[in-house]
């Protein structure tokens, strides 16, 4: 059966590129003379009805804005059965054949649970700074958050150096390492500490320590906010060596921001690909980039587990520090 009409909604965490992607979504879909809704606060949204038609101009101005017009989410009702329910009959009420879910790998879980239960079709676009989808290189936001952290760290790496300090500066990242690998390489920084691998403060502290004697004076720690507290860990390094530490949260402002270019491009190509997919009746999977090309991955792997291959990131950033 041939759709006519789609929505559009973003959840989970709110990743700079989404505007994009929505506006690629929306003006795709006219272009191809469907009708388009958006869908306010995630599934949310869907559960109290809170939706629109959107056109062209619905989108006007958004191309270069963080954060996500149609507002954002984690929604506990979508959980239950009762949510389930009362999202599937505003689907049937508005006669809505397929929705795009814009969000990273918890919205896809929920939307593979929905799309298992009711069949509606539903195509995912990787969007989520943490950069934690199975099977996709690239989701939407990484690029900008990491460009937003290591801004931040050379900004850092002046202080510390004409102070001579130790720094340790905790990323974004609560289950994923990758913008802490990413930003510890990019910056030069001299260790960093991810929920992904054990490590024991007393060998860092031996480095720092040693680094100290052969005239390394400033150092800076990147930590995952999933691997601990940046305060706790620099007054830990301090009562073990007696230097003097200093602790930064660089916190939010990672999720917000003007996309980049590389946010953009891909926001822009997901969204096309994604109504693409729900017109040629794909349904059930997510989108996004890998190896320089846009590939579809089924919500059950893209919810798996993502192996990052942290060892290599370890290995670099130790040789080159
Ligand atoms: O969107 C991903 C993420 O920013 C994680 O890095 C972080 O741990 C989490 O979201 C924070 O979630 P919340 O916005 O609910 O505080």
């Amino acid at each position: 059966m041939a759709i006519k009409k789609i929505a559009v909604l973003t959840t989970g965490g709110d990743a700079p590129g989404m505007n994009p992607a929505i506006r690629s979504v929306v003006r795709y879909a006219v272009h191809h003379k469907l009708e388009i809704m958006g869908v306010f606060r995630g599934w949310w949204g869907l559960i109290n009805e809170e939706l629109k038609n959107f056109d062209s101009r619905s989108v006007s101005g958004i191309i270069n804005q963080g954060g996500t017009i149609l507002k954002t989410g984690r929604c506990p009702e979508f959980k239950t059965l009762e949510g389930q329910e009362r999202a599937y009959a505003t689907i049937k009420k508005f006669n809505i054949d397929g929705l795009v879910i814009i969000g990273g790998n918890g919205s896809f879980a929920a939307a593979h649970s929905f799309y298992e239960k009711y069949q509606v079709p539903c195509v995912g676009i990787a969007a989520s700074i943490d950069n934690d989808v199975n099977g996709i290189d690239y989701t939407i936001g990484t690029d900008t958050a990491v460009n937003t952290a290591l801004d931040a760290i050379d900004k850092i790496r002046d202080t510390a150096t004409s102070m001579e300090r130790i720094f340790v500066v905790e990323v974004m990242g609560r289950e994923s390492g990758f913008i802490a690998l990413t930003v510890a390489l990019g910056g030069g920084c001299e260790d960093v500490l991810i929920p992904e691998k054990a490590f024991d403060l007393e060998v860092v502290c031996h480095d720092l320590v040693h680094g100290n004697l052969i005239g390394k004076m400033s150092w800076i720690i990147v930590l995952a906010e999933g691997a601990g507290k940046a305060a706790e860990i620099a007054n830990k390094i301090t009562e073990i060596t007696g230097l003097e530490t200093r602790a930064v949260v660089l916190g939010y402002v990672q999720r917000g921001g003007r996309p980049t270019s590389l946010s953009r491009d891909l926001a822009l190509n997901l969204g096309k690909a994604a109504v693409d997919c729900l017109i040629a009746g794909k349904t059930d999977i997510a989108l996004g980039m890998t190896q320089g090309k846009i590939v579809e991955v089924s919500f059950a792997q893209a919810i798996k587990k993502k192996n990052l291959n942290y060892e290599e990131f370890y290995r670099l950033i130790k040789i080159l520090t």
